[in-house]
């Protein structure tokens, strides 16, 4: 399935509140051990200096949120393609009183002019970089903005035979929809979950030391509704769910539930626990 970049987007803005429910709250992450991977490495390359960092499609607003919790001295810039998700991301920052620490930009992060070249000491992405339709276009806009001894680190998931979440919801969309839909999302997933591209890529736009670390994901939601709202509404599932007609969504949480029961990720009550899933970490540095 083709979806353009303004559905991609519109799909983004649509499924903002379920993705920030599901997502976490401000300063807790769903992807809490990848977050902690990438504070400890900000730690290790800033050395208690004060920085300025950007944050690349932060969504509700991490992981800058914890950071900015972690970084008292540093200034943060939060951005995001989506209006809905940086609305959303503004009242988590007033909320936490950060907003002497961060300021949330509504950026598309394939043209980041607003920035001027070596504005940035840092820049990190969680889960962003491939869902990004031209993401060589965006490695080098973060290049351009990041100051030269500058670093920068993204998370990526892995392949999906080590990524429980996907996995389950492929198996959804497959007893759903016809045999011969397709439900991948509206990117190259699989090319950016092996290892070697986005060091690759990386290296193409100009990042030197490019380097992976593999780091496990037991996602938790904490209850059904949550869970089932952010699995249907999320764009990675090709936006299938988002288009379908208030039918076909009913008949999908029916489905859904009975999967999660016999799978065991649901007990019938209390949180969604979908264990095992395989997050890769890479960062760089710009010489
Ligand atoms: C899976 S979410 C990750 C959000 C957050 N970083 C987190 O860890 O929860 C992906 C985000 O990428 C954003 N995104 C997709 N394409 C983008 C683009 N071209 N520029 C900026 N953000 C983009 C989406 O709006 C969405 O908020």
């Amino acid at each position: 399935m083709s979806v353009s970049a303004w559905e991609q987007h519109a799909a983004w803005d649509a499924s903002a509140e379920s993705y920030a429910q599901g997502a976490g709250t401000s300063g807790g992450s769903l992807f809490q051990p990848s977050v902690d991977l990438m504070t400890d490495w900000l730690k290790f390359e800033t050395k208690g200096r004060p920085f300025v960092l950007l944050d690349v499609a932060s969504g509700p607003g991490e992981p800058g949120i914890h950071f900015a919790h972690t970084f008292p001295e540093a200034h943060f810039v939060l951005s995001d393609f989506s209006s809905e998700m940086c609305k959303i991301a503004e009242g988590r920052v007033k909320d936490a009183d950060l907003s002497s620490h961060i300021s949330v930009k509504v950026v598309d992060a394939q043209d980041m002019s607003c920035f001027a070249n070596d504005t940035f000491d840092a820049v990190t992405s969680a889960y962003g970089i491939f869902m990004i339709p031209d993401p060589g276009k965006a490695l080098r806009e973060i290049f351009r903005v990041l100051k030269p001894g500058g670093c920068f680190g993204f998370t990526v998931w892995g392949p999906i035979d080590r990524m429980h979440f996907q996995r389950f919801m492929l198996r959804v969309c497959q007893a759903l929809f016809p045999p011969t839909t397709p439900v991948a999302p509206p990117v190259d997933l699989p090319k950016w979950t092996d290892r070697q591209l986005p060091i690759h890529a990386l290296e193409d736009a100009g990042f030197c030391q490019a380097a992976l670390q593999v780091v496990d994901i037991p996602m938790e939601f904490s209850s059904w509704q949550i869970f089932e709202r952010f699995a249907l509404d999320n764009p990675a599932c090709a936006g299938l769910f988002a288009k379908a007609s208030a039918s076909k969504r009913q008949e999908a949480s029916g489905v859904m539930l009975s999967m999660a029961m016999a799978e065991g990720i649901f007990t019938g009550s209390g949180p969604v626990s979908v264990k095992d899933n395989e997050a890769h970490f890479y960062t760089a540095v710009k010489k």
